[in-house]
């Protein structure tokens, strides 16, 4: 077990920048729910507890609170923002509702040096959010630092290992934040560094090859990042006796299989089966236009499929998911549950049905920290690099009824965009991009002759993790000569949009 910062969630939308923060730094973090139980909190190993920030103030009605035993179990303690305040009401310090709100970019000025100081200079800007106010100080604490704005703005107490930041450090507009976080971890809190991919990669694989014995693992695979990162960690483990599946669903983008395989398997040494389903599930979902059925028909017939070939393998007794970070703590967040706006396709109900153990290898890590161990694996660029590509594949990017002619009209257009946004160097600008085929046809003139063909819509988007997103702003330039090659390329099609719109309130895919 790793020696761990903890991070109790008061729901700030930068919690998991805290933990990726700290990670960074090389310490291992955990975000548990800011109420966890005093008993859970106990152990040795944690050695540094950060109180988050959240959106509520600490005298609203419904706030989060916490006992202020956690202040008793002798270890060492920041507040941030929410946090602070609550430390400052829970150690008999005073904080008082106030109107105004503070918000923004605002210098600090260093009052007394204060551990979590060191090594910084006398002003520096720090991004503020906040609107309740510290009066008091509890006692054993002193002010390190103020903005104009704001009398406390940095406070701590050395001896007892507390301290608070009115400011967001983990913020990037905060200019010595990380320093602010690793003074935090090395003058409080005696943890060792041991967050580092070298030690990573070693550990996990050992405990893989320790759980799995003589047994074989199975994992589905896409070409996506993630199901790539697992299973070359895993195969780095239990070489051959990984089995790695790919389903060919009759639904994905051009050639895609076939580099699959080249890379999964001649590249990487996977020991790799295609399974061509593509005729079960076009036969499937012959007629179906409805985007939620056409998700529930792909979902079900890929568990069919794949649990097809696991009964084949009888010593299979484990399942392998790429799962990451993020979707652990969102299964244990302090938020309410969302409403499912569109039903994921994801493998979530196969180790249930098939009665096989699940392992996890990336369950620890978040997005950006597998490509990095993507890297170090040694997994070429290209595939780190890739866009998200949804489970359902082209089914929900053909809008109505999803036939072979239309599969082939997205897929020619779809590849002529990709190819040309990667000649011009803006594919690693872009968080996804691709076609669509729109249920409409409309009137165009080639040539003297009058056309009446298909729309393909095309989509860019920036986002961070897919949960909002802008749409790309190209140059024009490039917009009039993607839509141009479209046209004059791909048989079937007259006319290009472009799709300006964000998330909220669309959604990324159209279906
Ligand atoms: P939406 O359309 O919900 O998409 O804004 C957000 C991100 O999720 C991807 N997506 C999926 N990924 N299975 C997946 O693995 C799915 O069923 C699925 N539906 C959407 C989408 O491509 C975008 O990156």
């Amino acid at each position: 077990m790793y020696e761990k910062i903890i991070i109790l969630d008061f729901g700030s939308q930068y919690t998991q920048l805290i933990s990726k923060r700290i990670r960074r730094l090389g310490y291992y973090t955990e975000i548990l729910p800011y109420n966890t139980l005093l008993k859970n909190l106990q152990s040795p190993a944690i050695k540094g507890i950060i109180l988050s920030g959240g959106p509520e103030s600490v005298y609203a009605k419904h706030s989060p609170q916490i006992p202020s035993k956690i202040f008793r179990l002798n270890k060492p303690v920041l507040g941030i923002c929410y946090g602070m305040q609550l430390m400052v009401k829970l150690l008999n310090g005073k904080v008082i509702r106030s109107k105004e709100r503070e918000f923004g970019k605002t210098n600090l000025t260093i009052l007394k040096r204060t551990k979590l100081l060191k090594g910084l200079p006398k002003h520096f800007p720090v991004w503020m959010s906040h609107s309740d106010k510290i009066t008091k100080l509890p006692p054993g604490f002193i002010n390190g630092a103020r903005t104009s704005a704001c009398k406390y703005t940095l406070i701590a107490d050395d001896k007892r290992r507390f301290a608070g930041v009115q400011f967001h450090p983990e913020v990037t507009h905060t200019k010595f934040g990380l320093k602010i976080i690793e003074n935090f971890i090395k003058e409080y809190c005696d943890i060792k560094r041991e967050w580092v991919f070298e030690n990573f990669i070693k550990t996990t694989t050992d405990g893989i090859r320790e759980v799995v014995g003589k047994n074989q693992v199975i994992i589905a695979v896409s070409g996506g990042v993630d199901s790539t990162v697992a299973a070359i960690l895993m195969h780095r483990a239990i070489g051959k006796k990984l089995i790695a599946v790919i389903v060919d669903n009759g639904l994905m983008r051009k050639n895609e299989i076939a580099e699959c395989r080249f890379n999964l398997k001649k590249k990487l040494g996977l020991n790799l089966k295609v399974i061509d389903g593509s005729s079960v599930f076009l036969k499937k979902l012959k007629g179906v236009s409805d985007p939620e059925k056409k998700r529930k028909i792909i979902g079900k017939t890929f568990i069919k499929l794949f649990e097809q070939v696991a009964e084949k393998y009888k010593d299979v007794k484990f399942l392998c998911q790429g799962t990451l970070y993020p979707d652990v703590i969102e299964s244990v967040s302090v938020k309410g549950p969302s409403a499912t706006i569109k039903s994921h396709h994801n493998v979530g109900g196969l180790p249930k049905r098939m009665k096989l153990k699940l392992i996890e290898p990336l369950r620890e890590f978040f997005k950006d920290e597998v490509r990095e161990l993507g890297k170090k694996l040694k997994i070429p660029k290209e595939l780190l690099n890739r866009h998200p590509f949804p489970g359902p594949g082209l089914a929900i990017r053909i809008l109505g009824p999803v036939t072979d002619e239309r599969l082939s009209i997205l897929r020619e257009a779809d590849d002529i965009y990709i190819t040309e946004l990667k000649s011009r160097n803006i594919y690693n600008k872009i968080w996804q991009a691709f076609c669509v085929l729109l249920p409409v046809k409309t009137v165009g003139v080639m040539g003297d002759a009058r056309t009446y063909e298909n729309v393909i819509a095309i989509r860019a988007v920036n986002s961070s993790d897919g949960m909002t997103a802008n749409w790309f702003n190209f140059k024009q330039t490039d917009l009039m000569e993607i839509s141009s090659k479209i046209i004059n390329n791909v048989k079937g099609v007259n006319r290009v949009v472009y799709d300006i719109s964000n998330k909220p309130p669309s959604t990324i895919e159209w279906e």
